[in-house]
């Protein structure tokens, strides 16, 4: 059995090259090793994490517990069975790090309390209202159309924040925002983005099919990050992802899309600036003050209405 500062694996043969499972496919395995008399033993392909706190969430990048009652621990996802995987996930959180700190405190992102660069953990605040995705679809019908209106603003503030700093968010989704004890929202998430100044790799994180703009799909951009603010619109008013009433995947979504296939908005108060993010991002080339023009018209719309 092989043990790290936080987890344990099942070893391999020294004499042979690591098995290369990718992170998908290694089960991650949470135990608070203070509530069990003993620990188990790994599986092939098991990671055992040991638990620092709170369980909150696991993504592609991170896990993520609560430590104490205003902070959560971002950890990059162990795989050992993968080790240039695992140095890639780590600094994909070391980025996030980096992100934040160009950012700096600001009421569109959640605080950082502190980046560890030798075990490559990001402790952030804690957000007690979780995130927008989750709410939206636990609170559903109860939450009123004010509260919505005030959401959709400030998720174009936020994009149009990073934007303006050069940072291309890459995963606009509504797991990636974040909500405050006041039901703020923030924009989280950023060990997928990318910094435009930084000429090397593309982003490594990649929108799901219902907020991916269908022609830049090989390499996201600032006008990915719009198209993706339409679809998140369409789900902060309706409720649902698009297509979802029709039971369309993530794939069939993208299908549509690429067709000029896009669900009906007319019916909908910000339906003008869905369209305006679908629609315009399908045809010119959007420049990161292209944003400026979605948030005039997004308090156009909405001024009177929050
Ligand atoms: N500061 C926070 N407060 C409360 N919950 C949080 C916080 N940060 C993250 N979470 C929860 O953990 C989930 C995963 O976090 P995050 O998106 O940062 O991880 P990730 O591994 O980078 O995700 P992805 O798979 O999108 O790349 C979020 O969707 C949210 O539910
Ligand atoms: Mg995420």
């Amino acid at each position: 059995m092989g043990r790290c500062q936080n987890y344990l694996y099942k070893d391999w043969d020294p004499n042979e090259e690591p098995p290369m499972y990718d992170s998908a496919k290694v089960k991650h395995t949470f135990i608070e090793p203070e509530k069990v008399s003993k620990l188990p033993e790994p599986e092939d392909g098991e990671v055992i994490y040991l638990a620092k706190g709170e369980f909150l969430g696991k993504g592609t990048h991170g896990i993520i517990e609560r430590v104490s009652p205003k902070t959560v621990v971002k950890t990059p996802l162990p795989n050992p069975y993968n080790p240039s995987e695992e140095v890639d996930i780590r600094l994909y959180v070391a980025l996030e790090a980096d992100i934040y700190k160009m950012i700096g405190p600001h009421p569109r992102v959640p605080r950082v309390y502190g980046y560890d660069p030798e075990t490559y953990c990001l402790t952030l605040e804690y957000l007690p209202n979780g995130d927008l995705e989750t709410y939206i679809r636990r609170h559903g019908d109860s939450i009123s159309s004010r509260r919505r209106y005030r959401w959709i603003r400030q998720a174009a503030e936020a994009v149009r924040l990073l934007h303006a700093l050069g940072i291309i968010h890459s995963d606009i989704h509504p797991r990636n925002f974040l909500l405050d004890a006041h039901l703020n929202l923030k924009i989280a998430d950023f060990a997928g983005a990318m910094l435009v100044s930084d000429y090397g790799d593309p982003p490594s994180g990649y929108p799901s099919g219902y907020f991916r703009h269908p022609e830049h799909e090989e390499y996201p951009d600032f006008v990915n990050d719009v198209f993706g603010l339409g679809s998140l619109i369409y789900f902060i008013e309706t409720g649902r992802y698009p297509f979802e009433d029709e039971a369309v995947d993530s794939s069939e979504a993208q299908n549509r899309f690429r067709e000029d296939n896009f669900p009906d908005t007319s019916g909908l108060v910000c339906g003008d600036i869905i369209e305006e993010c679908w629609v315009w991002t399908t045809q010119s080339d959007l420049e990161p003050t292209d944003m400026t023009a979605i948030c005039n018209l997004v308090d156009d719309t909405l001024l009177f209405r929050i």
